[in-house]
């Protein structure tokens, strides 16, 4: 397969996405470098990001796949209280630098999937 076709890649099934609750862990190659990503799901529909705060270059999770406010609102950096939007990713409060990197899904038939793009791609054991 050629780097540069995009790509779906199973990630996880619909139903371990909680809308506001814990995050389904996965890796990717961004940029060529091996990083971890997560995906939630938020007002019912499943977003994913690189796990990687805009403020210092470090996984945001206080507790493992623990990434939501006690209002399942607000995805929290566990380092500094950087505060993103679930939806887009957006920088929303903290010291944040511009909205995380955000990673295509799909749902259907009970499943989710991730997009590759040109800078995404999956890890190769
Ligand atoms: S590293 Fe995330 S807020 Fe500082």
């Amino acid at each position: 397969m050629s780097t540069a076709e995009p790509a779906s890649i199973p990630l996880c099934n619909s139903a371990d996405l909680v809308d506001g609750g814990l995050a389904v862990p996965f890796d990717v190659k961004y940029a060529g470098q091996t990083c971890r990503a997560f995906a939630i799901r938020y007002s019912g529909a499943p977003h994913a990001y690189l796990n990687r705060c805009t403020h210092v270059a470090m996984e945001m999770d206080y507790q493992p796949d623990r990434f939501f406010d006690d209002s399942g609102n607000w995805l929290l950096c566990a380092t500094h209280g950087a505060a993103y939007l679930p939806d887009t990713g957006q920088c929303a409060g903290g010291p944040c630098r511009g909205g995380l990197v955000k990673i295509a899904l799909s749902e259907s038939d009970g499943a989710v999937h991730w997009h590759t793009a040109y800078n995404l791609q999956p890890v190769e054991f």
